[in-house]
């Protein structure tokens, strides 16, 4: 056994140190600077395990089994993408030209990739999640949450959710993305399929229930009445809300303790202050902003007002085609006024606390092993250098899996 064996580490795992680490981003204030970011230069890390068992400056780095030279790269814990719509089929690259030559976004969209979803198969669908996942693990996404939504049926939410279970384990029930079409002339059958049969269906296979709150999809009692059942059933609920325009989601999500309102676009100062004084995170999906060129959601006011910000992909066909969680840094520092820290905090602590997590999002003792190491001496970079493939190398879990 070396000597300096981190105390925390079961006997007969061995340890790997990643050293000569430029500048670290632990999320831990009580580490390094002191900053929220918790940075520390000339660092190390040490992984035994699937853990984080020891942080701090290289040169007082512990004995260990194996040795990983940083070569003087930067280095952030894995990414935390705690939204988005994996479980599709088809493409919107039609929608997307049509709307890049002034047409406007609109979910009824959403009904070309329900049709599409439907008509897939199983093996198809589950493709299709592993492959945007292995996409995001490239670009250093180690947490994905997913969720149903486009199938709309209690037998295609029950398998989209069946299939999003394979590949992790940040589940969501959104059953209520829009009024199944066959059910549009009657949206009050379609609320009472999702708060029965189907959410008896979906809820053995989910985490979370969520709702599209927002003209032309659910108001506001019929989102209560959608995530209070979900939560009889166990499930935690999460809300789409004030994306497209103002509305009462993230008051409703305040009100039921959601762990997130996701987009917050279009906030009134009442709406502001409920986030700010309660523990639901506001989740901003800056890639949906850009791809239906909408107006940016204002970070600055939620910082300012003391609002827990995450940032996420929304990666799907229609709004949001895009895994990249640098590219959404990289939007979120250019247009919404947060600091290349905030935005890098928020893709990973925050999207953290958005799932309610501890064990991911950070890079201090105990936490789980997901490390980027990036082509880049600061991480800074990741907004400064935007659209540049910066990943250097990926752990998950203690592995290396880039
Ligand atoms: O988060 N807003 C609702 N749902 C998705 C868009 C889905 C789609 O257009 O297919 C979103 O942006
Ligand atoms: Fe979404």
């Amino acid at each position: 056994t070396p000597a300096n064996r981190p105390a925390s580490t079961p006997a007969n795992t061995p340890t790997t140190a990643i050293t000569n680490i430029a500048a670290l981003v632990t999320n831990d204030p009580s580490l390094g600077d002191g900053s929220p970011i918790g940075l520390i230069q000339d660092a190390a890390v040490v992984i035994g395990g699937d853990r984080v068992v020891w942080v701090g400056e290289s040169s007082k780095a512990p004995a260990t089994d194996n040795a990983v030279d940083a070569g003087g790269r930067a280095a952030v814990p894995g990414f935390v993408d705690s939204h988005s719509h994996l479980v599709f089929a088809g493409d919107r690259t039609q929608e997307f030209n049509a709307r890049m030559s002034g047409r406007p976004y609109s979910a009824g969209g959403i009904r070309t990739t329900v049709a599409a979803t439907r008509a897939a198969t199983d093996d198809e669908l589950s493709a299709n999640v592993a492959k945007y996942l292995a996409e995001g693990l490239r670009q250093g996404t180690t947490t994905q949450e997913t969720k149903s939504g486009y199938g709309l049926t209690v037998a295609d939410e029950a398998r989209a959710l069946r299939v999003a279970a394979r590949h992790t384990d940040e589940v969501t029930y959104l059953g209520a993305h829009i009024v199944a079409p066959e059910l549009a002339d009657d949206p009050a059958a379609y609320v009472a399929l999702v708060t029965g049969d189907m959410l008896d269906a979906c809820a053995p296979y989910a985490r979370w229930v969520d709702v599209f709150c927002e003209k032309g999809a659910f108001d506001g009692d019929q989102a209560r009445a959608i995530l209070t059942a979900g939560t009889a059933k166990g499930l935690v609920p999460r809300v789409h809300a004030n994306q497209l325009s103002y509305g009462p989601g993230v008051q409703l999500a305040v009100e039921l303790d959601a762990a997130s309102a996701d987009h917050c676009t279009h906030l009134t100062d009442a709406d502001i202050d409920a986030l700010a004084h309660s523990r639901t995170v506001a989740t901003l999906l800056p890639g949906a902003e850009f791809s239906t060129r909408a107006r940016w959601p204002d970070a600055r006011r939620l910082l300012d007002a003391g609002a827990t910000v995450a940032l996420s992909t929304d990666c799907n066909p229609g709004s949001s085609f895009t895994s990249s969680m640098a590219f959404c840094i990289a939007l979120a520092v250019r247009d919404m006024g947060m600091t290349p820290d905030e935005a890098i905090w928020s893709a990973t602590a925050g999207g953290a606390a958005a799932l309610r997590r501890t064990d991911v999002g950070r890079l201090a003792p105990g936490a789980r092993a997901d490390l980027v190491l990036l082509d880049a001496p600061s991480h800074v970079h990741l907004a400064y250098r935007p659209g540049v493939p910066l990943t250097h190398a990926v752990w998950r879990a203690g592995e290396r899996v880039r």
